[in-house]
């Protein structure tokens, strides 16, 4: 398999789209060729694609897909069809709020958008192509103010993180490990300590694939040991992403984070949650009214073919978990790092909340 430097795990091509199949990396660099917007919703369910952005991206496209399948000239329905294919998305995945926040932003364009049924179909394409796009200029303005917001001291970081914020998580470049990279390029990291993030193990199957395919030296550890490594000091900061923050800060990310962020804290080691505008969900208060995914109890229980447990044993399986804003040192958007506290009143006085 030959490296690739420039991971875009969504890519649209003439008249489909082109998906990294997440669920083969890193033994297996495969592409899926979507065409319907079914294919997308169970793209999406399934994780071929995966982390909140990137889901995001997906679905814009997924509505477009779905949008162009609609055969008529009648704009009424043209548009309450839309709506259950929006629908149709919505009910892939609960927690990321990008999903629904481009969903959303397809569905406006629909409505106020003047014109024939055929060119509706035209600017939604258009607006899935305009939303992949900024995506990325998101994640490189998001790297950039990361790297101020980190630590002056010492001159060469080990940044800890954990599940995949990066390329493959967003349209391309990525979020926490835009922050990573960005530090990379700078001059300023060491190392990346990633943890492997059972039970789908993003951080040792996808955060070191795209290391590794960059140069960037990486370092897996299970889960359990983030704390000893602290403790070691081996970490100076951890810079992870969100799945959906909170208007008070309260942030929900892949199960573990808060583990993560309650030893940073008891180490008094900074951490950093990178994320997009597109990720702040100003319509909850707080952490307790984000929906948290539950999926099926075999990952949890298998590994590969690999049973773990004996029969008889229950299982639980939240994909998520909401660290608390008093956790948090900064949020990092591509509009500058705010403490949780101030993440509102900052963001409405650029006029953005
Ligand atoms: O279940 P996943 O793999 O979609 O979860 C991904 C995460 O939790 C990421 O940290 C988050 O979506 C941020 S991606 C830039």
């Amino acid at each position: 398999m030959s490296l690739q430097t420039q991971v875009y795990p969504i890519l649209w091509q003439t008249d489909r789209v082109s998906l990294i199949d997440q669920t083969r990396l890193p033994n297996e660099y495969a592409l899926v060729e979507v065409t319907r917007s079914d294919d997308m919703a169970h793209a999406i369910k399934t994780m071929i694609v995966r982390g909140a952005p990137a889901i995001g991206v997906a679905a814009a496209y997924g509505m477009y897909l779905g949008a162009r399948e609609i055969q008529t000239g009648d704009r009424d329905f043209f548009l309450a069809e839309l709506e259950a294919i929006a629908q149709k998305l919505r009910a892939t995945r609960p927690t990321a709020v990008n999903l629904f926040w481009a969903i959303e932003q397809m569905l406006k364009t629909a409505r106020q958008t003047l014109g024939s049924v055929d060119y509706l179909k035209q600017t939604l394409l258009e607006t899935a192509k305009r939303i992949n796009a900024e995506d990325i200029a998101t994640c490189q303005a998001i790297g950039a103010h990361g790297l101020s917001a980190l630590p002056k001291e010492p001159d060469k970081l080990r940044l800890l993180t954990h599940c995949n914020a990066g390329a493959l998580a967003t349209a391309g470049y990525g979020t926490a490990l835009g922050v990573v990279r960005s530090t990379w390029n700078a001059g300023r990291l060491e190392r990346v300590y990633a943890d492997e993030t059972r039970p789908r193990l993003q951080g040792a199957k996808l955060t070191a694939w795209e290391c590794v395919q960059e140069g960037i030296p990486v370092t897996v550890i299970t889960d359990n040991m983030a704390a000893h490594c602290m403790q070691r000091g081996l970490i100076d900061a951890v810079v992870v992403g969100a799945d959906r923050i909170a208007a008070n800060g309260d942030t929900a990310n892949k199960i573990g984070t808060y583990s993560v962020a309650l030893i940073a804290k008891a180490h008094g080691i900074p951490f950093f949650v990178a994320a997009p505008l597109s990720t702040i969900d100003f319509n909850i208060s707080d952490g307790t009214q984000i929906p948290i995914e539950e999926r099926d109890p075999m990952e949890v229980y298998q590994i590969g073919e690999t049973l773990l447990c004996p029969p008889g044993v229950e299982y639980y399986n939240p994909a998520f978990d909401v660290t608390p804003a008093s956790l948090i040192t900064a949020i990092v958007t591509e509009h500058g790092a705010f403490a949780p506290s101030q993440l509102q009143s900052k963001l409405h006085e650029q006029k953005l909340s």
